[in-house]
């Protein structure tokens, strides 16, 4: 409950309810109004790459562009025949004005240490480390990996690749050695950048050290730079392992910004897709900085003065678009923490917002909902009044969570934005934009300006307002994906075949009468945990790579916290006992294959899986089982009706 005394009833009626803007805010805001925003609306649907020609001008340009939008179903070119380099407007263009000493990077370490790197040191970092890739033979259109915690020199790396040319492909830290190789040999990474280990939960993750383990099978890697972080002992390799500090010592200050084509890889970022083979998501260099930056400055109304703090971790899309690329080609105070939110207390959170001042916050619903359940003592300890902008992202947020984040953490005096956006848009496309939009928790409200976003049925008809359909982008926009790496066909079989004449985002959603959208989360065998994509089938094949598992199918299952819990249902091969044992040992597992985030929460042993005549497995009975712990609608398609009743009287057990 609440303050307030408001409890779910009284939540589902505010649902309803519209929070404006505060007039103080709308005073200083870019937008100011919603008629103000409907008239840009209405003037970019009538000339979408008119709209975003103009933005273009907020980036520095080496050589204009010819042409605006080369669009050939489904393959997008942006700003034709334009040349820039996305580091130089990060760094370089900053310097030349009063923001040259101002924090690019304010990073706190886990153990309570922390820097401040100004755009003059985050430049010069940069550049040094330009050439360092340059002296190991990284050259334009190579790709370079990353498995870093989340410490400036991780953004550092990713400044510098783009600096020469190069690809980065980030890896998230927290992913197994398995995941990580699997992620280098795709994107052929030549050289790896990763540290000894970085802090998490007040224990060192040894990352050089899972490293090692996937380099075994990665063979393409020539080289690997190690930041020393953690000051652990790690392995090494002569000749193939090379300290940071050292190369760093030994580089040359000046490393001039290459000038690239706009549609140059800018980086390879890995997501799940519903076949289980993570896919490698590619975005090119003009068009996703100029929508990461234009989205940068009106969605979070960045100014010169805010402490902007995005919490995703830099192995993620969000950690891409809003920790670097965006915010820094706006020339942002950006924070950066390493560590975990309630390392030590709770309220690591509020004392980091407290301790530096932040003014713009944005987060998952998954530590919403996880903070509210700590209580509101813990943010009451902390003076939180510098705040005056909040954001959320990666899932959909329940009412009751968006009403504690505004009232509690916000003061009810913060807009919240709610961005709905995804790995492969590389930028928010649906979004209040605050000062503007009229708020409704737990809708991300309305398209961003030249974005033409809908609700539609299979055959691409809109639907009927209040109705469930797929979200789709019937118009191509500057930072959508281009590709996926390495394998053309699935880009169209997977974006552009489902419906005709659109982008198909994977996502189920409806729009209301007042054109807002609620986004319902995946339509596909995708599960979010945490915010985070996860693949059933790629969990799936990791327990049936178990000596002891026949066939396993993985669903998710609300969870208060997670969003999506993981759920697996596994037959066992003959002579396999299933015991209490087992189960550890599968999820073990799965973590070493996939990684802590895939660890299943439940498993069910089975005598046999649900499936239809041809063999499909009816996940759909597994859902609700794993839900509610019944099924509804029709079964009629089931080969063997005493599956599903040895199911349902199994399901009691304890995992
Ligand atoms: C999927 C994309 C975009 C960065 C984080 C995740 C879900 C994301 C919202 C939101 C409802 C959301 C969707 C989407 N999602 N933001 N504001 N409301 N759902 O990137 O891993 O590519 O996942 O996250 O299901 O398709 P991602």
């Amino acid at each position: 409950m609440t303050q307030d005394g408001s409890h779910a009833i009284d939540v589902l009626l505010r649902e309803k309810r519209l929070y404006k803007p505060s007039a103080a805010f709308q005073k200083r805001a870019r937008i100011r109004s919603l008629p103000a925003l409907r008239s840009i609306i209405a003037r970019a649907r009538r000339n979408p790459p008119g709209f975003w020609a103009k933005a273009a001008r907020d980036i520095q340009w080496m050589k204009p562009w010819k042409k605006i939008l080369d669009w050939r179903p489904p393959h997008a070119r942006w700003f034709v025949g334009g040349a820039l380099n996305v580091s130089a407007n990060c760094l370089d263009r900053h310097l030349e004005g009063p923001r040259r000493n101002k924090a690019a990077l304010i990073w706190e370490g886990e153990p309570g240490d922390s820097r401040v790197l100004t755009y003059h040191e985050l430049h010069a970092e940069t550049s040094r480390f330009a050439n360092v890739l340059k002296s190991l033979g990284v050259r334009k259109g190579d790709c370079v990996g990353i498995y870093m915690p989340a410490v400036p020199e991780a953004v550092v790396a990713m400044l510098a690749c783009a600096r020469i040319g190069a690809m980065h492909n980030v890896v998230f830290g927290g992913f197994s050695a398995q995941a990580l190789r699997e992620r280098l040999v795709d994107s052929k990474a030549r050289v790896l950048v990763t540290a000894d280990g970085g802090w998490r939960r007040g224990q060192i993750v040894p990352l050089k050290g899972v490293a090692d383990e996937a380099l075994a099978g990665a063979p393409g890697v020539e080289h690997v730079v190690v930041f020393k972080r953690a000051a652990n002992a790690v392995g090494w390799v002569e000749g193939r392992d090379l300290w940071w500090h050292e190369l760093m010592l030994a580089a040359p200050r000046d490393c001039p910004a290459v000038p690239v084509d706009a549609e140059n890889p800018l980086y390879i970022l890995y997501t799940s897709g519903s076949t289980g083979k993570p896919k490698g998501v590619l975005h090119t260099t003009g068009g996703y900085l100029v929508q990461t930056a234009l989205t940068s400055k009106w969605v979070f109304d960045l100014r010169d003065e805010d402490v902007y703090w995005c919490t995703a971790d830099i192995g993620w899309v969000t950690g891409h678009s809003y920790v670097v690329y965006g915010p820094l080609a706006c020339g942002a105070t950006v924070l950066l923490y390493e560590g975990a939110p309630f390392h030590p207390e709770p309220d690591r959170l509020w004392s980091i917002i407290e301790k530096r001042g932040v003014s713009v916050f944005y987060t998952a619903p998954t530590a919403i909902r996880a903070c509210m359940r700590f209580g509101d003592d813990w943010p009451r300890k902390h003076d939180l009044s510098s705040l005056r902008l909040l954001g959320s992202v990666g899932e959909p947020i329940n009412p009751e969570a968006w009403l504690w984040y505004y009232r509690v953490i916000g003061g009810s005096r913060c807009p919240v934005v709610d961005t709905w956006w995804q790995t492969e848009t590389g930028a928010i496309l649906i979004t209040p934009v605050p000062g503007a939009t009229p708020m409704k928790p737990g809708s991300a409200t309305m398209p961003f300006p030249g974005i033409e976003a809908d609700v539609v049925d299979r055959q691409g008809r809109p639907v009927k307002p209040g109705k469930g359909g797929y979200l789709v982008v019937r118009k191509p926009w500057p930072s959508m994906l281009r590709g996926i790496f390495g394998d053309p066909k699935r880009y169209k079989s997977q974006y552009f075949d489902p419906i005709p004449g659109a982008y198909f985002s994977g996502d189920g959603a409806r729009k209301d009468a007042d054109g807002y959208f609620w986004v319902l989360g995946r339509i596909d065998d995708v599960i979010n945990v945490s915010g985070h994509r996860l693949s059933t089938m790629e969990i799936e094949s990791a327990l049936v790579s178990h000596p002891a598992v026949s066939e396993a199918a993985v669903v998710g299952r609300p969870d208060e916290i997670q969003g999506q819990a993981i759920t697996a249902f596994v037959t066992l091969k003959a002579g396999a006992s299933s015991n209490a044992g087992l189960k550890d040992e599968l999820r073990a597992h799965v973590v070493r294959a996939i990684g802590p985030l895939a660890k299943p929460s439940d498993i069910r042993f089975a005598e046999a899986l649900p499936k239809t005549r041809s063999g499909k497995i009816m996940r759909r009975l597994l859902r609700e089982l794993a839900g509610s712990g019944r099924t509804q609608g029709d079964i009629t398609t089931l080969e063997d009706f005493t599956v599903l009743s040895k199911l349902q009287s199994g399901g009691e057990e304890e995992s």
